[in-house]
């Protein structure tokens, strides 16, 4: 049996990354569902068509409040519940207090916060309505708990993310709810999104170097190890753990 034998889970970002090895692991779990919610349909519908029956694509924008308001009955349409909600979707750009203008400060937000509500809101009204009992994992980074000063506004969106998931974990709790709501914060993990910075690099071995050198396990991640952790906090294991921040990240918040 698997860990999430039988669950409906919506990812967003499930196109790429950390996203896609969340859906791909679910599947291996035996989720009897998975959405890949994305606004890269050139990634995502391909890939919902490799993994499947069980994998439903879905154009969708975090940012748009309209896509949530649509995407819940299609949920619903096409599996009847949701019992998971993965708000895995995200964007990273440098910017020190300096450098940033306030229009890169609300692109950030916008995204890596905003969407964030906007999917815990419509996801545990979808959850609560539809399955009664369930789970919300949503990806912040390690910049959420440990800023550096070339990530300004992303670092600030992320604690955006760590604070909502425990104020969402102790609504849950206090209503009670049996909906669990946790935040995973990844180190630097090797995908698309890391590729980005590596070819904006002069030399992207050295940067890569520098990614790695910042972790006390000497090594940068694994887009499956957060997708591991993932799962777990999804799954029925986790069943007393909620309001937690977990850092996959080889020490970098232990140092
Ligand atoms: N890769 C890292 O080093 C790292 C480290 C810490 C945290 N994270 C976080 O992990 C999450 C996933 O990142 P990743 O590394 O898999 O990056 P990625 O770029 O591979 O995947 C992110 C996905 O989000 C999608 N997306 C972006 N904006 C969206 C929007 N408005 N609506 C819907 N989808 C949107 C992109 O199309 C993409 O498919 C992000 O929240 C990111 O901030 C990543």
């Amino acid at each position: 049996m698997g860990r999430v034998e039988g669950k409906i889970a919506f990812i967003t970002g499930g196109a790429s990354g950390i996203g896609e090895h969340t859906a791909r692991r679910f599947l291996q779990e035996g989720a009897a569902g998975v959405v890949l919610a994305d606004v890269d349909a050139g990634r995502g519908e391909p890939l919902a068509t490799a993994l499947g029956e069980r994998a439903m694509w879905l154009r969708h924008d975090i940012t748009a409040e309209a896509d949530w308001q649509d995407a819940m009955p299609a949920v619903r349409e096409r599996f009847g519940r949701l019992d998971v909600l993965v708000n895995s979707a995200g964007i990273s750009l440098p910017s020190s207090i300096e450098d940033a203008t306030y229009e890169h400060w609300r692109h950030l937000h916008r995204v890596n916060a905003d969407g964030v509500f906007l999917g815990c809101k419509y996801g545990l009204a979808l959850i609560r309505e539809t399955s009664g009992a369930g789970a919300i994992v949503n990806v912040s980074s390690t910049m959420g708990l440990r800023p550096t000063a070339y990530l300004a506004a992303y670092s600030s969106s992320k604690a955006s993310v760590a604070n909502l998931t425990r104020s969402i974990a102790l609504h849950c709790a206090e209503q009670g709810y049996p909906v669990r709501c946790n935040a995973v914060h990844p180190g630097a993990i090797r995908t698309p999104m890391m590729e980005a910075y590596l070819e904006a690099a002069e030399d992207p071995d050295a940067q890569l170097q520098a990614f790695a050198s910042v972790h006390p396990m000497q090594r940068v991640g694994k887009p499956e190890e957060v997708a591991a952790a993932i799962v777990f906090l999804a799954s029925d294991e986790a069943a007393f753990i909620t309001g937690v921040s977990l850092p996959v990240d080889g020490g970098y918040c232990a140092a």
